[in-house]
């Protein structure tokens, strides 16, 4: 496995690399890599010829400073695990490579992102578009994985390939979680112990709630779910809705034919936890 940290290094590369009609799989990653990681590193290994894996912390996806910081960063291990799963190549860039002067795209994703995610962390979906984009343009895959674990990344990245027509099959991954089904992380390891063993309620609610969903309308059922969490003093929900999973808008009422995703974000110990489960598919 080859590590690259500039842009012209690892185009001249994949040029050689990609001469006889090889294909690229291609995993973005922010490091801190775990077995969510790796499950979407083993699938393009399994779809292509080539891995690409990078790992940039992109600052300009982050809406909290605090967050930026204590994003942990393990670039050994992670190259480490990498190397066992099969990867090819690393691309792990400086802040500079990536952004040698301030990024001014500005994207419009409409109702796509005023919600969830985008409600609660704003400008944040335009920096992980600005990155991915970025990302596609150096590495120009056949094939990208994202997790479905960061449901509403995944529409967001749809849409920006097809407003910028980029020639990319996007592949969506399942979420990996732990035996006691928490959703793996990178901001798993910065939950402390007491934290830790609480964690894995937030799969057991959103279990139970789905489960509550067959008597309940889609806003009674998210009252349930919300009074749940709100009985556990650690937990502090920031929202818990159940949307259309292709618009991704909150809806009055479960129809047949359309699926609902109930997605949670969720405050513990500090730690700002996100996940989601299919209500209706
Ligand atoms: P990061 O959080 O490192 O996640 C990289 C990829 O791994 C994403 O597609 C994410 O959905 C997937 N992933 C994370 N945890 C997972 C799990 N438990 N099961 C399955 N897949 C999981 O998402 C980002 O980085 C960034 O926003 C990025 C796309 C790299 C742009 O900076």
């Amino acid at each position: 496995m080859i590590v690259f940290n500039k842009i012209a290094d690892l185009r001249s590369y994949l040029q050689q690399q990609t001469e006889d009609n090889k294909t690229t799989g291609f995993v973005p990653t922010m490091g801190a890599l775990h077995e969510g990681h790796l499950s979407l590193v083993r699938r393009a290994k399994a779809e292509n010829d080539l891995v690409v894996v990078s790992i940039f912390v992109n600052p300009i996806q982050f809406n909290n400073q605090d967050d930026l910081l204590k994003y942990p960063r393990t670039l050994d291990q992670d190259v480490a695990m990498l190397t066992s799963a099969g990867c090819d190549i690393v691309f792990a860039p400086e802040v500079n490579e990536m952004y040698p002067d301030k990024p001014k795209e500005h994207y419009d994703f409409g109702n796509l992102e005023t919600v969830m995610e985008g409600h609660f962390r704003p400008g944040h979906f335009n920096g992980v578009a600005v990155v991915v984009k970025r990302l596609f343009e150096i590495v120009e895959p056949e094939r990208a994985y994202f997790g479905e674990k960061d449901f509403q990344q995944l529409a967001i990245i749809r849409r920006m390939v097809e407003m910028e027509n980029i020639q990319v099959q996007l592949v969506p991954c399942s979420i990996v979680r732990e035996p006691d089904g928490l959703a793996m992380s990178s901001r798993n390891m910065r939950l402390d112990p007491k934290s830790r063993s609480l964690a894995p309620k937030i799969f057991a609610i959103l279990l139970e709630g789905k489960k509550m969903s067959q008597q309940l309308s889609p806003k009674a059922t998210e009252d349930w779910v919300l009074s749940q969490f709100e009985s556990i003093t650690e937990f502090t929900p920031e929202y818990f809705t159940i949307s259309d999973a292709v618009t991704l808008q909150p809806i009055k009422q479960w129809e047949e034919g359309r699926s609902a995703i109930a997605c949670i974000a969720i405050y513990l110990g500090g730690v700002r936890l996100i996940d989601n489960l299919m209500y209706r598919s």
